[in-house]
């Protein structure tokens, strides 16, 4: 469970956090939002980028926010990024692999995790390919891989889909919606496309300009009408 409390993000004149109440319980959790909402933003304070000005986060009843950006990684405290992190002239194994080096495991069971996270996503191919030689969808994967090896307890999902073919974006939904059961992870998705998040997530919360504006179930959130508002004159998600 996550419990964000009072929540406050100031950058000069910007507020892109203001004062957000939310919890994340077990599974999957969606949090969705028009551009500019605070997701990512809301990401980086739970990885440390960014220092609110206000509130408390409490994670598996432990105080996030009290915790050294550095220790939260090792901790368990997982994510992807909005654009693409893999890095291209390292091979898929490495690109893993430097996620977990810094785990307190050995080097045959840390060598056995980078492999086991690489086949639970999916990619049926050779570990030492270097990831230049990827399609799109399958960079996004590695991408997933390097976020749930090992033992993660929170994993943070920035737009995995963004600008996949559907194709692609159902194999990723099927990778996001065993997530949990397989790594026991609370994972939170950030994503534009609602059929990916109606799939994935049972609850929902949604930001607008920095603010909570719902939380629920997803089927009953994305029939909110302050949500359909939100999102009126950005994109025709919904
Ligand atoms: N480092 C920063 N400095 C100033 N403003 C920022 C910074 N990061 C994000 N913002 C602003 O904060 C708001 C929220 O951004 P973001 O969290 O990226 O939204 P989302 O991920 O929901 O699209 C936007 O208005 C954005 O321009
Ligand atoms: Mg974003």
């Amino acid at each position: 469970m996550i419990e964000v409390t009072g929540l406050s993000v100031r950058f000069g004149g910007v507020t892109p956090l203001d004062d957000m109440n939310v919890s994340f319980a077990e599974g999957t959790c969606g949090l969705i939002g028009p551009n500019g909402a605070g997701k990512t933003t809301f990401f980086n304070v739970l990885s440390g980028f960014v220092r609110p000005v206000a509130g408390t986060v409490r994670a598996f009843d432990q105080d996030l926010l009290g915790m050294a950006h550095f220790r939260r990684a090792r901790w368990g405290l997982r994510r992807t990024f909005q654009t693409e992190q893999a890095i291209e002239q390292l091979s898929v194994f490495d690109n893993v692999a430097m996620v977990h080096e810094h785990s307190k495991v050995g080097a045959a069971s840390r060598r056995k995790d980078v492999l086991d996270a690489i086949s639970f996503v999916g990619l049926d191919l050779d570990p030492q390919l270097r990831v230049g030689t990827l399609g799109a969808g399958e960079r996004r994967l590695v991408e997933v891989a390097r976020a749930v090896v090992g033992r993660p307890r929170v994993v943070l999902l920035d737009e995995p889909a963004a600008g996949l073919p559907d194709q692609e974006t159902e194999r990723m939904g099927e990778v996001i919606r065993q997530i949990p059961e397989h790594t026991g992870a609370l994972t939170i998705l950030v994503d534009h496309d609602m059929g990916l998040v109606s799939s994935c997530c049972e609850k929902t919360a949604v930001l607008d300009f920095g603010k909570l504006i719902a939380s629920g179930p997803t089927a009953e959130v994305l029939r909110d009408e302050r949500v359909i508002r939100a999102y009126l004159g950005t994109e025709s998600v919904l």
